[in-house]
């Protein structure tokens, strides 16, 4: 008798149809925002608009991410920010790239168990509420590095309409409430963050009205006169190690005074003749972009169709297989070894596919390494220039409007980064990242992060610029939105919109969007083995912006008949745009 294997009903139906190539797109997505000589993608309209107006003026892209990182500090205060920390990665016209990191640092007096009882039991909320959760702020000097070595344009005239924003103040659309809303009753526990972020009254804000925030922009104005020093020498930073000091944290003037942004070699891997440069430790995600693309080029993903149960199966294992090595071995590059070449090796990616039973789902807890002892917000953006400069910054507070503490007279709302440190190993954090030793909390010390602003190249010219928000998801999300374009032929708009699916090991389950497999689907799957569910802890499952160079799709590119940027926010974002010129 033959076999039935739903690889043989796959090929067979691709000899059935005659050659089934990816569609041009025609999903259910509005088009992608096209641009003739600048793009800039973010999550409120009103950064990407300060982004293309320094364009159009001839700054260029890294102007524009400043000018960008400044102004969602003050439309996006759930997770723009100045309080907590990012990456940005780097492509110049020329073909160089580099990535900077700056990210949150373990403050000095921070200890591995800060986070335990006397039982060496974790205390809910400690690493997540308020001033303990506090890493040391990275952006202002992330951005006065990217803008003094890579940047064309004074830092006061970049930073000038995000101070006219916060003084001024913005009218708050329907899109932009919702954070606001979810986030009320914290906020409301701290009086300095309340009196900014809620009414008088200690409502939640309601689209119509305007949002004002003075001591920000005193703030601002500080860093655009005097540069950096104003935040990390001066009275900003007296002002948050006195809150902290107060309210039972363990800032010091001395982690402000010592904070230094790394400038650091981006990962880099092909995928199908694609080049990928993306974020490498402290974060884990351009290390497990990679490892994960390099396992599924084994497989024909573009005739497996997205969405379908082996699409789906081949992904999750690599997910399983990946995460597996994120969660156990990645951490601060200062402090362990990453097997960076190891878990983006061709060969490894063979070797792991070799362990892939192509029927049956694996089981997480038999990966489990032998030296293993034991809501929610980021936002990202993509920018590209005339020139053919592209930058993409992943940048965060960690959860909704971070710790949720704003220090008094500052303005600036403060992370709770510190959660995405290993405070047990063992015990899953925020993002139910099930994490070791690697990670572990140390004094000066960067937590290990999922952050993946990525570049790609195709023969030597930009691609594609993407990355998304979305907690341990981030890399899924990545991917997906990669997956979507090279291997299923989807607009870049559609790409990021289509319903995702992922994997992180622990737990282990494969979580989907609502409609994202089809029942059928989802019966194939069980008898695989896989668990399969709806997140209801996620109702918004990331936010992407991309861009893609040269068409909306590939099969545009190839057809030579798109325009030159095309731009797609994410359509779960309330308040987003994509802006070209
Ligand atoms: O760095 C990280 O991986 C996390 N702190 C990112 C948090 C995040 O994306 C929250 N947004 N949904």
């Amino acid at each position: 008798m033959r076999s039935f294997t739903w690889k043989s009903l796959s090929i067979a139906l691709v000899f059935a149809l005659g050659s089934v190539s990816p569609h041009p797109g025609w999903a259910a997505s509005p088009a992608p925002v096209s641009g003739e000589h600048g793009m800039v993608v973010t999550a409120q309209h009103l950064a990407s608009d300060i982004g293309i107006e320094v364009l159009k003026k001839g700054g260029n892209a890294v102007d524009a991410a400043v000018a960008v990182g400044y102004a969602l500090a003050v439309v996006y205060p759930t997770a723009g920010n100045i309080g907590g920390g990012g990456f940005m990665t780097i492509r110049f016209k020329d073909g160089r790239t580099t990535f900077l990191d700056f990210r949150e640092r373990a403050p000095l007096a921070a200890t591995k168990t800060m986070y335990l009882d006397d039982k060496g039991d974790l205390v809910k909320g400690l690493s997540t509420e308020g001033y303990l959760a506090v890493g040391v702020p990275g952006p202002v000097a992330g951005f006065e590095f990217a803008r003094s070595r890579y940047g064309s344009r004074p830092l006061k005239e970049l930073m000038e309409p995000a101070i006219g924003l916060a003084r001024e103040g913005f009218v708050l659309e329907q899109g932009d409430v919702g954070a606001f809303e979810r986030a009320a009753k914290r906020l409301a526990k701290d009086p300095a963050a309340a009196a900014i972020f809620l009414k008088a009254d200690s409502m939640p804000f309601a689209a119509g009205d305007r949002l004002v925030q003075a001591d920000l922009a005193t703030t601002l104005a500080s860093i655009a006169e005097e540069g950096p020093d104003a935040f990390y020498k001066g009275g900003i930073a007296d002002r948050i190690v006195k809150a902290s000091v107060e309210k039972g944290g363990i800032l010091s003037k001395q982690d402000f005074e010592r904070y230094r942004v790394r400038e650091l070699e981006p990962v880099k891997c092909n995928y199908r003749g694609y080049d990928i440069v993306s974020s490498p430790p402290p974060s884990s995600g351009g290390v497990i972009i990679c490892e994960i693309l390099n396992i599924l080029e084994g497989y024909p993903l573009a005739y497996l169709g997205y969405g379908s149960a082996e699409t789906v199966h081949a992904m999750v294992e690599a997910m399983r297989h990946a995460y597996v090595d994120r969660n156990t071995a990645l951490g601060d590059p200062d402090f362990v070894e990453n097997p960076v070449a190891q878990f983006t090796d061709k060969a490894y990616a063979r070797e792991i596919r070799e362990r892939i039973d192509p029927f049956k789902a694996g089981v997480s807890e038999a990966l489990t390494p032998a030296d293993f002892a034991e809501s929610k917000e980021t936002t990202h953006y993509s920018i590209i220039d005339d020139e053919g400069n592209a930058v993409a910054v992943t940048y965060t507070l960690n959860g909704s409007f971070g710790a949720g503490v704003v220090a008094p007279g500052t303005g600036i709302l403060l992370n709770n980064e510190m959660d995405d440190f290993t405070a047990k190993p063992g015990a899953p954090n925020l993002y139910g990242l099930v994490q070791g030793e690697a990670n572990a909390i140390a004094p000066g010390k960067t937590p290990l992060s999922s952050m993946s602003p990525t570049i790609i190249t195709r023969d030597g010219k930009p691609f594609m610029v993407i990355g998304s928000p979305g907690g341990a998801r981030i890399i899924t999300i990545t991917l997906e939105a990669i997956l979507n374009v090279i291997d299923h032929g989807m607009n870049i708009q559609e790409a990021v919109d289509a319903p995702r699916i992922h994997h992180q090991w622990l737990p282990d389950k494969v979580f989907m969007e609502p409609y994202a497999l089809s029942p059928d689907t989802l019966k194939l799957l069980a008898t695989m083995g896989h668990d399969v569910q709806i997140d209801e802890n996620w109702k918004i499952w990331g936010q992407a912006t991309g861009i893609l160079v040269g068409g909306g799709s590939v099969s545009e590119i190839e057809a030579g008949g798109g325009a030159r940027y095309n731009g797609a926010v994410d359509s779960r974002i309330g308040a987003g745009a994509a802006r070209g010129y």
